[in-house]
């Protein structure tokens, strides 16, 4: 009888794990085949699968009731010791005759340019006047780690209606920026970001030109209402980050400037865009590379075009020597697009510069920077990161290589998946070689005066390779090489665009001490993950 009964249980309690197991086995490959035929709705196998994924997202509020129109950049000179305002506010701004609920510092699209010293200290009240936490980043600047911007490690985020002071010092003459470091794909895409221009002590260090021009480069996705839809709990179009459709500069789809024929004009190029690469280009120029996100390069160059990623910064010198018409293009290995026009006109100049511009300068203050970072080219790297994504129900997907010859996704070739794909469905990684830990369970630790040589390896056969422009804070780098060719005009750099498949070796250069991040400067992709952080001591 005994026997009987636990024979009897034994066979129960198998019929019920039996029983458990089909359950949960076939609802967990269904779910993911669900997620998969959303991401893929034209696969095979997908006919009964592809409208059966829940859309969880939550719009963010769009309407532009009672905004006040936005407020056109204005030019703010800061003195040592002296404090400005940066409020974020709600505003609305038409572009191509829509009106768009956006963001502006103090209601402007850019945010104000700020100007000032080498060696300067300045103050920034921001009282935050959107309807959501934000705080502002001062991108490339090597400041006091407590003024930083990053929310929940250097700071709490600013509520709504709080008020936060940065104390802000430059090091570091050159082109930077601001922007918010919380829901950059909202925030700054939506009209958050503004430059400032740190003038050398050196005098020598800028070549004489007859005008300088600040150019934001970007692009915004527009529907017929308004911008794609923001979710507020949930982030799309994370697989290749948000493209625009209309392109923008300084905020504007109408950018023209007046030239007269024989000046050279300086541009300080800076791309805030989610994910866009910009190739910048005046065609029938004269272009001369001068500096990149950290100041100047070693050595003045002519070139036909340059690469600006997103949050990187380049500034080129221009001579228009004909008159007529000249356009600013973004020049795409399938396609050329038209950013801007200028117009040159022949007058009398009241300065002639083209005798400088024509003449290659070699810096002898950068030289003297980076001279004894070269000779790191040749030893082993102290860490390596190796860049990639999961995407756990479907795996990989490649893309067609129209067009993406040099790597560089340049398009949204996939559209609907990438709208489709979000921080649920996707995981961003960075990954230590060495120890196998992932994003924030990265844990290096460097100390003041070290230079750590670190080597950037962009995984193809992770799920969806592409490019990733890498940002570090709070200190400076340079680019040794790039796949192994060694770089022979280095410039200081916070950012490296590393292309698909690529191996980009950096020497950073451990300044300043505190609790730094690095990021993927893709919006998306830094929203879903793809970040650490590292510590430098004393
Ligand atoms: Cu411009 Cu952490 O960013
Ligand atoms: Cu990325």
């Amino acid at each position: 009888m005994k026997t009987k009964n636990l024979l009897f249980i034994g066979i129960f309690i198998i019929a019920l794990a039996f029983l458990a197991l089909l359950i949960i086995f076939p609802q967990k490959s269904e779910s993911q085949l669900i997620e998969k035929c959303y991401l893929l709705p034209g696969l095979e196998g997908c006919e009964n699968y592809r409208d059966k994924y829940q859309e969880t997202g939550l719009p963010y509020e769009r309407n532009i009731q009672g905004l006040q129109p936005v407020k056109s950049s204005s030019i703010v000179l800061l003195n040592n010791g002296s404090t400005t305002t940066l409020n974020p506010k709600v505003v609305y701004k038409e572009i191509n005759g829509q009106r768009i609920r956006m963001f502006g510092y103090n209601g402007e699209i850019p945010g104000s340019l700020l100007k000032v010293k080498q060696g300067d200290t300045i103050y920034v009240n921001v009282t935050n006047e959107l309807d959501q936490e934000t705080t502002i980043h001062w991108h490339g600047i090597r400041l006091n780690n407590k003024f930083d911007g990053v929310p929940h490690s250097t700071q709490e985020p600013i509520m709504p209606g709080e008020t936060f002071t940065y104390e802000i010092k430059f090091p570091d003459a050159g082109i930077y920026w601001y922007h918010p470091h919380v829901r950059e794909d909202y925030q700054q895409e939506l009209g958050l970001y503004g430059n400032i221009l740190v003038s050398p002590t050196d005098e020598t260090y800028f070549n004489k030109v007859n005008r300088e021009e600040f150019l934001f480069v970007d692009d915004i996705n527009l529907q017929d209402e308004d911008v794609f839809t923001y979710y507020s709990n949930k982030i799309n179009h994370v697989l290749m980050g948000r493209f625009g459709n209309t392109f923008l500069i300084n905020g504007n789809t109408n950018y023209t400037l007046n030239v007269i024929k024989g000046e050279v004009i300086r541009f300080f190029v800076t791309n805030p865009s989610n994910t866009r690469t910009f190739n910048i280009s005046i065609p029938e120029a004269q272009i001369k590379l001068i500096g990149s996100d950290g100041g100047s390069y070693e050595k003045e160059e002519f070139i036909n075009s340059v690469i600006v990623s997103p949050s990187e910064r380049v500034t080129i010198e221009v001579l228009f020597t004909n008159p007529g018409k000249y356009s600013l293009t973004h020049i795409t290995p399938l396609s050329n697009y038209t950013l801007g026009e200028i117009t040159v006109t022949n007058a009398p100049i009241s300065k002639d510069y083209s005798g400088d511009f024509l003449s290659l300068k070699n810096n002898s203050f950068v030289n003297l920077e980076v001279n004894g970072l070269r000779e790191y080219s040749n030893k082993e790297p102290d860490v390596q990161i190796n860049l990639g994504v999961k995407v756990p129900s479907v795996g990989h997907i490649e893309h067609p290589s129209e067009g993406n010859e040099d790597n560089i996704e340049w398009e949204d070739t996939m559209q609907l998946t990438n709208i489709r794909s979000s921080n649920e469905t996707i995981k961003w990684t960075i990954i230590d070689e060495a120890t196998g830990r992932s994003n924030m369970d990265i844990n290096y630790n460097w100390k003041v005066g070290d230079k750590v040589k670190i080597r950037i390896f962009n995984d193809p056969n992770s799920d969806h390779p592409m490019q990733h422009p890498i940002h570090f804070h709070g200190q400076r780098f340079v680019v040794l090489s790039k796949d192994g060719i060694p770089n022979d005009n280095l410039a200081w750099k916070d950012t490296v665009l590393v292309p698909k498949g690529s191996t980009i070796d950096i020497l950073m250069d451990i300044t300043n001490p505190g609790k730094w991040m690095t990021h993927c400067h893709i919006a998306e992709h830094l929203s879903s993950g793809m970040m650490f952080e590292f510590g430098v001591e004393e």
